[in-house]
């Protein structure tokens, strides 16, 4: 890393895959990446999601062996209600950004290396590098640098697809990696026989026809609540809903993700 000085500090953002929700996931590389930090920053994400921020801070207590600072903060809240939805999901990267630019002004003002633990990968589905790189552009204008860098981590595909003993795709096809509101919004995508389906807080495969589709469901991947159905997507759709339904309500959160499959081929 760069020298340092106090009147321009460099620091050196580390972003650790951290896997889906099991102290296992965690690669040697991330322990390694987590034993280098100066300041390990640890989200908390509302009492309904504590589990998250535990495990995080199991694994700092498991695997941290250099002494790092860990500390903790409240992650800003999304707006639900600003539209358009974009905008608001911009507005909060900034909030987000501000926040983890003020913990490091002043955990770290003479500089060092910061790590963050990210859930799953952090290039599926995680704004941490977009929120980064704005901390990087502020920083361009204050005079101080920063160095974002990326430990990879065990994704939510490679956990359900390994869950169900499935492969992500079939024979040379494509596949096509979404979220819930976009499947509800855009149906089937043509030349597909394969797509993933994350961030579906409404189970939106019950917006497609059935037939001649299968699906593969996992909640909790890597927990010790995970839960795992799989079937024709006429036979046991109602029935995750179902499941997904209790299962929130017993343990008031849920992340769930699905593989739907088209054809002979399911
Ligand atoms: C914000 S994205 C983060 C994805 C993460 N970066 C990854 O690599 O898997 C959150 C979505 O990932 C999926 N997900 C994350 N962890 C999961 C788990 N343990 N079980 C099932 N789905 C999970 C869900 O679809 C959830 O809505």
């Amino acid at each position: 890393m760069p020298a340092t000085s106090p009147a321009a500090p460099t620091i050196a953002l580390r972003l650790i895959g951290i896997g889906t929700g099991n102290p296992g996931h965690l690669t040697l590389q991330a322990i390694a990446a987590l034993n280098c930090a100066d300041l390990v920053l640890i989200p908390r994400k509302g009492a309904d999601k504590a589990d998250l921020a535990d495990l995080r801070r199991m694994i700092c207590a498991t695997h941290l062996s250099a002494p790092a600072q860990v500390v903790e903060f409240d992650m800003p809240m999304r707006d639900a209600t600003s539209a358009p939805y974009l905008d608001g999901v911009n507005d909060w990267h900034d909030a987000i950004a501000a926040t983890w630019a003020s913990l490091i002004a002043t955990h770290r003002p003479q500089g060092g290396r910061v790590a963050l633990l990210v859930w799953g990968d952090p290039s599926l589905y995680d704004s941490s590098l977009r929120i980064a790189e704005r901390l990087k552009r502020n920083g361009e204008r204050d005079g101080s640098t920063l160095h974002v860098e990326v430990t990879p981590g065990l994704s939510t595909l490679q956990l359900l697809t390994a869950a169900h003993a499935i492969p992500l795709n079939t024979l040379a096809a494509p596949v096509l990696i979404t979220t819930g509101r976009h499947l509800r919004e855009n149906g089937w995508l043509a030349g597909v026989d394969t797509i993933v389906v994350m961030l579906d807080g409404a189970c939106a495969f019950q917006t497609l026809p059935p037939d001649d589709l299968h699906i593969y469901w996992a909640a909790y991947l890597g927990m010790p609540q995970q839960l795992l159905l799989s079937g024709p997507l006429a036979d046991i759709g109602e029935r995750i809903v179902i499941a997904r339904a209790a299962a929130r309500a017993e343990h008031g959160w849920i992340m769930d993700a699905y593989l739907l499959r088209r054809g002979t081929a399911a």
